[in-house]
């Protein structure tokens, strides 16, 4: 089906939803204002909303990317008031700075577990905290590792069935479908275009891209596993 090119979404129809949204929790906005100044890349403020709404019935949730918890509070804020996230980041910093924001939000401890360590290294080396399975899993750290941090949850049996698998960043700002050029040997584009397509073509999922922020991947996986 052609796509209808007339009328796409600009900066008003942007902040007319965001008008229309529930407030946010202080400690979003808190989070928002140092990750800017700081270089640190969190989701939109739009990605988070859509991660609260997915997060709803989620009790089991992995993260591989916390950097400052951003992300980690919005899922937190959707989920039952007993649902678990597991998060994945090395850099202790960055952590440490999110374990205060959550408090402030006033997320119950033990509900949320950090992994201190670079994903890879600690799926490998069969961390209790991330066996699963999960409800949803949300990454976002190395862009050139999706594929592998996909095969860990997938072939690692850590997804229940019908989990959702949710990826941030995967249209890279044009590069991954070719609106906008990649330089040459630009890996990243290669590994997150391969990613995609894997991801889309891959019966045990049903899967799409929401042209949201950077470009959300959302999967829906129907391989093996218990259910939700
Ligand atoms: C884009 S930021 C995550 C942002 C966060 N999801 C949010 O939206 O609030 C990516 C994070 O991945 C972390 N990271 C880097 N290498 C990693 C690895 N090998 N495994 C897990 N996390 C990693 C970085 O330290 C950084 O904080």
């Amino acid at each position: 089906m052609k796509a209808d090119r007339a009328w796409l979404p600009d900066a008003i129809d942007l902040d007319w939803i965001e008008s229309a949204s529930a407030a946010i929790d202080p400690a979003l906005g808190a989070i928002e204002a140092a990750a800017a100044p700081a270089g640190i890349p969190i989701v939109d403020r739009h990605t988070g909303r859509v991660l609260s709404a997915l997060a709803a019935d989620r009790r089991r949730i992995v993260e591989v990317g916390t950097a400052y918890g951003y992300s980690t509070l919005w899922m937190a804020l959707g989920q039952p008031a007993d649902g678990t996230i597991v998060t994945v980041d090395p850099d202790t910093e960055r952590t440490a700075a999110a374990r205060r924001w959550w408090r402030e939000a006033g997320i119950a401890d033990g509900r949320i577990t950090q992994v201190s360590a670079p994903a890879l290294t600690a799926f490998a080396a069969a961390d209790p905290a991330l066996a699963g399975p999960f409800d949803l899993a949300f990454i976002d750290a190395l862009k050139d590792e999706y594929g592998a941090y996909l095969d860990e949850l997938t072939a690692g049996g850590r997804l229940a069935r019908g989990a959702l698998v949710v990826a941030d960043n995967v249209l890279w700002s044009g590069r991954v479908s070719g609106s906008r050029p990649a330089a040459d040997g630009d890996r990243v584009t290669v590994a997150l275009r391969a990613f995609c397509e894997r991801v889309m073509s891959d019966g045990r999922f049903t899967a799409t891209i929401l042209p949201l922020g950077d470009g959300l991947l959302l999967a829906a996986w129907r391989g093996g596993g218990e259910g939700v």
